[in-house]
């Protein structure tokens, strides 16, 4: 099959997965993959964004894989085109347009009816789902808006810098999980194993390690034998494939009551597990998500360095509203208002619109006016992190809630009877957390967490 055929019938398939045919975009992607131009080239080609680029691709590779029954990406979209050109050859080469109804949606090729083809079709599916990915504990990604800066900086660090170890960081519903999602969508054709791990179930490094290993290890098994006793063995992993695994809630890792950033009891030697992806080489990028972070991270400030931190801040205003208009909210004059009051914080939007739907929206409007409300879903969340905090941080942060303007060092220490490097230590853990800003000198809590301890009043002293 030539190019040419191959966009036709790629285009069929999209006609009949969506209702429309390929854009300009889609098919210079479509075009480029065939032709082994990477994303770069295609932008460059295109003259738009790569992420764009790559944000299409990773649809597209969607739609193929649906379609056509196995795990379709960039650098198999050609092979995958082939043997669907093989699983019909008979009709493929007199008419391309008839081929491609096999791979609608009630044929699509575990149907045919060819049994040699149908568990060709089944093992290679098989085969690179468990040796490749293994997503299963990634979340689905609802609807997902904009972000595109940052998707590219994470991009660029990856795929270009080649970082090693990244942190994303921000306050509980910021859309940490969210933007790793669409990310790993993204880029995952640049890797030869990807991997999600949910930290909620807190795996100890024995077990998270023999489970790493077991799934790369499907290939091949590594002889570790020669190890050198104080490198890991999963850093020989990552050494001779390149992978990306993602920590999501990292903070399971962490004690609650201590200043962030502290290893639970029994999870200490993760320590050393972050600092061997720090400082040994290999080609592999692991990805942290959560509300606190492995002090390692913190402690690397250099622009050479190959850890960086994210910290996500909420969704811009355009953005926004399309959580607003989701819900079936008719656009409103105080929308804008009211996101940036709660921070372009998608969760936190979200549960407002929940209450506008359910409540009525002129209702709840003028309430906000006044106020801001503190919907009981986004209550629960602020309590699970107020809760990790210590006893001085506690302290500090109630005494931020108080005031209604940015406050400095010096007031601070007249204010509280905590020593002085007591303080310093209880602010910068809460700046870690993303609970408090600092403005120069200054600090101030946000608006809806002031709200929150506002209402707990006496739990806080
Ligand atoms: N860019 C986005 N566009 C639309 N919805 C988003 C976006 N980012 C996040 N959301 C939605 O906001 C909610 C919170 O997002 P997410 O779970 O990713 O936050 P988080 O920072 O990981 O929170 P937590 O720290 O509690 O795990 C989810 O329902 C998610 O689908
Ligand atoms: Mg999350």
């Amino acid at each position: 099959m030539n190019l040419k055929e191959m966009l036709k019938v790629a285009d069929k398939i999209v006609f009949a997965k969506t209702g429309r045919h390929l854009d300009d975009l889609e098919e210079a992607v479509l075009r480029g993959t065939l032709e082994r131009e990477t994303y770069k080239q295609i932008a460059k080609d295109f003259d738009c964004s790569e992420s764009n680029v790559r944000n299409t691709g990773s649809k597209l590779w969607q739609i193929f894989s649906e379609k056509l029954g196995e795990d379709v990406n960039k650098s198999n979209f050609k092979s995958a085109m082939e043997r669907l050109k093989n699983s019909n050859v008979l009709n493929f080469a007199q008419n391309v347009s008839h081929s491609f109804n096999i791979c609608g949606e009630s044929r699509h090729p575990p149907d045919i009816p060819n049994p040699y083809q149908q568990n060709e079709n089944i093992s290679q599916s098989k085969s690179t789902e468990t040796l490749h990915n293994d997503l299963s504990e990634m979340p689905d990604l609802g609807a997902f808006y904009n972000r595109t800066p940052e998707l590219e900086t994470l991009t660029n660090w990856i795929l270009q810098e080649q970082c090693r170890l990244i942190a994303i960081t921000g306050i509980s519903g910021i859309g940490k999980t969210a933007l790793t999602v669409q990310l790993v969508q993204q880029i995952k054709d640049e890797f030869e194993y990807i991997i999600w791990c949910d930290f909620d179930s807190s795996p100890t490094l024995a077990e998270f390690q023999s489970n790493l290993i077991r799934i790369i290890s499907q290939s091949e098994q590594l002889d570790l034998s020669a190890n050198n006793q104080k490198f890991l063995p999963l850093i020989k992993y990552l050494q001779k494939y390149r992978c990306l695994v993602i920590l999501d809630n990292i903070q399971n890792l962490f004690s609650s009551g201590e200043l962030a950033g502290k290893y639970k009891p029994g999870y200490e030697d993760y320590r050393t597990l972050f600092k061997q992806i720090k400082e040994l080489s290999h080609q592999s990028c692991v990805v942290l998500t959560g509300w606190e972070q492995p002090r390692i991270i913190t402690e690397v400030k250099s622009e050479n360095s190959l850890i960086r931190t994210l910290r996500l801040t909420g969704l811009d205003v355009l953005a926004a509203r399309e959580i607003f208009r989701d819900n079936g909210l008719t656009e409103i004059d105080p929308w804008d208002a009211i996101i940036q009051r709660y921070q372009g914080n998608p969760f936190w939007l979200k549960s407002i619109a929940n209450l506008m739907q359910d409540l009525g929206e002129c209702e709840i409007e003028v309430l906000l006016n006044n106020t801001l409300l503190l919907p009981e879903d986004v209550k629960e969340s602020l309590q699970q992190q107020c809760d990790r905090l210590s006893e001085i941080e506690k302290q500090v942060i109630s005494l931020l809630a108080k005031e209604n303007h940015p406050v400095n060092l010096v007031k601070l220490l007249e204010n509280s009877k905590i020593n002085s490097s007591d303080l310093i230590n209880a602010l910068q853990s809460l700046l870690k957390r993303c609970l408090i800003e600092q403005q120069g000198n200054f600090y101030t809590v946000l608006p809806l967490i002031k709200q929150y301890i506002e209402s707990l009043n006496q739990l806080y002293k």
